[in-house]
């Protein structure tokens, strides 16, 4: 035999016999055989001086003995890269895990989706506004004449005079937006957050939660705006609701009017929450003032609609029984987490 031949069948038997014992001797096996300077690559390195018509199976040969060499490498390193790693504490696994606490919606976010899912079934759709308005957007085109006390400082915060910029103090802004852009039929509901200069209380803040709706088409009657109302009410409150409308005053409504609902905590019967009167109020509405329409490019001698404005945070409050609308804006997480979404 080509005593080439020879050495490379010895180095085989060499490698497979090579004892492996600990971390240290198969480095010495790695550093012997396979390593840079080892003597497989010294092998390869013999492949000149084989005649032409042995190359092949010299190839051969020197690559089985390369690949049984780093095989066993590869096998003998699991195994003590292992016991190198048993002086590290293994995971126990039989441990319970760390459960991340998975936090709760806002009760405020929860009743939002709520009003806006049963609008939506009578084919409303989300349209939103800013928050900084100015002040065609959130009086003028609104019909809401200059000497209207909520234009006062006393009521509206202002960030800028001239030109004026404000922050929105009913979400009806929005509705002057959507007229402004898009052509009847509209039909849309805008949830919102809005600022009003209030002392803080357990029943006011300056800051609190509207859903606007808004319907613009051709021969939309009061009748209309009463169904789709006594739908929400009985749909949010429940089958029993009745709804009673008194009228009232907006600038931007004629005939306008606010809603009450029976009282669903003592069944009419008289408490705290209804003071004794058996109705509570939620809403304020009316069929949409001519003059609006006008200002928002609307021909009012084509097309009229109706409008609402409810407060978020006051259908949460009576919903969930909450007394205090402060409760509402401290994320107190012990308070939060309390409400999931039916
Ligand atoms: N913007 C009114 C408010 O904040 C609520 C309101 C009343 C909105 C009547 C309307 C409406 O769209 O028609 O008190």
């Amino acid at each position: 035999m080509n005593p080439i031949f020879e050495s490379a069948e010895n180095l085989l038997n060499e490698v497979n016999s090579f004892a492996v014992d600990s971390a240290e001797t198969l480095e010495q096996f790695r550093v012997k055989y396979i390593g840079s300077k080892g003597a497989i690559k010294g092998l390869f390195g013999k492949m000149k001086e084989v005649p032409n018509e042995q190359k092949k199976e010299f190839g051969l040969l020197v690559n089985k003995v390369k690949q049984s060499a780093e095989a066993k490498f590869e096998q003998l390193k699991s195994e003590f890269g292992k016991s190198n790693k048993s002086k590290v504490e293994k995971p126990d696994l039989s441990l319970e895990a760390d459960i991340n606490p998975i936090g709760s919606r806002h009760p405020i976010s929860i009743v939002r989706n709520q009003i806006v899912e049963i609008f939506s079934r009578l084919g409303f759709v989300v349209s939103e506004g800013p928050e900084i308005e100015d002040d065609w957007h959130n009086f003028t085109a609104l019909n809401t004449p200059e000497d209207h006390p909520a234009r006062d400082m006393q009521d509206t915060f202002y960030i800028q005079q001239d030109p004026i910029q404000l922050l929105r103090t009913h979400t009806s802004s929005a509705q002057v937006r959507t007229m402004e852009t898009q052509k009847p039929p509209i039909r849309i509901i805008n949830p919102g957050r809005v600022y009003r200069n209030e002392t803080i209380s357990a029943r006011a803040h300056c800051q609190f939660h509207q859903v606007e709706g808004l319907y613009i088409d051709k021969g939309v009657s009061f009748a209309d705006l009463k169904q789709t109302l006594l739908y929400f009410a009985q749909s949010f409150f429940g089958q029993g609701t009745k709804i009673r409308l008194r009228p009232s005053y907006f600038p931007f409504t004629e005939p306008s009017a606010e809603m009450d609902i029976s009282c669903f905590i003592c069944n009419q019967k008289g408490c705290s929450v209804c003071k004794k009167t058996g109705w509570v109020e939620i809403l304020g509405c009316g069929m949409v003032e001519p003059a609006v329409l006008e200002n928002c490019g609307i021909d009012p001698n084509i097309y009229n609609g109706y409008a609402w404005g409810m407060g978020i945070d006051r259908s949460a409050m009576l919903k969930y029984g909450i007394d205090d609308i402060r409760l509402l804006f401290e994320n107190d997480v012990r308070f939060l987490k309390q409400f999931t979404a039916a």
